[in-house]
């Protein structure tokens, strides 16, 4: 168990379980993108430690760049997103591979694939390291996911509790 500012998380998912996990994504991505060389947008802040470990899996030739987008306060989703910052590289007829962390209501992903989209790419997937299936407000299709997980609040591998968490080696659940 483990405390951070007002609250308690007791442990979720391994470190050996999301490593084992990212080489599994990294060997389907390296396999779907052999003839490419995709761009990989990592969300910040919360993807940067999937990001980190799932890219360096990856043995192919590839661009990795990095946005931010926010929608979160605490531990309830706003569904508001702020703005984009970072799209402004020329993505035109390259083939996208968004990197986040968890998709929870979706809101976030949805708005950010439409962004990636009016740069006219050749193709947009996602790889989210969670995704909580029953918080969708939208449909989205998730090509590449680690971990199917129910409605819960979760910390640790990049995500936090109001910013807090983020440098945990493993997942952590609220109690
Ligand atoms: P969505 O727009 O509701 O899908 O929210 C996406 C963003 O909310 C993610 O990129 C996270 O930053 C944050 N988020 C959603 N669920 C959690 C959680 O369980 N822990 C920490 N952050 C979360």
């Amino acid at each position: 168990m483990i405390n951070i500012l007002d609250k308690t998380f007791v442990p979720f998912i391994s470190k050996e379980e999301i490593e084992t996990r990212i080489t599994e994504l990294a060997a389907s991505i390296s396999r779907d993108y052999k003839d490419s060389c995709p761009v990989f947008l990592v969300v910040l802040n919360g993807a940067f430690l999937f990001a980190s470990e799932l890219v360096k899996r990856i043995p192919l030739s590839c661009e990795i760049t990095f946005i931010r987008v926010s929608s979160y306060s605490k531990t309830e989703s706003t569904g508001e997103v702020k703005e984009i910052i970072g799209i402004d590289k020329n993505l035109a007829n390259r083939d996208i591979i968004i990197i986040e962390d968890i998709v929870d209501t979706g809101l976030t992903m949805s708005q950010l694939i439409s962004k990636v989209w009016e740069k006219s790419p050749k193709s947009v997937e996602v790889a989210t390291l969670l995704h909580k299936p029953e918080s969708l407000k939208t449909p989205i299709e998730l090509r590449y996911t680690g971990f199917k997980i129910g409605n819960k609040f979760v910390v640790g591998y990049g995500l936090d509790y109001d910013e807090i968490g983020r440098n945990l080696d493993s997942i952590y659940a609220l109690e």
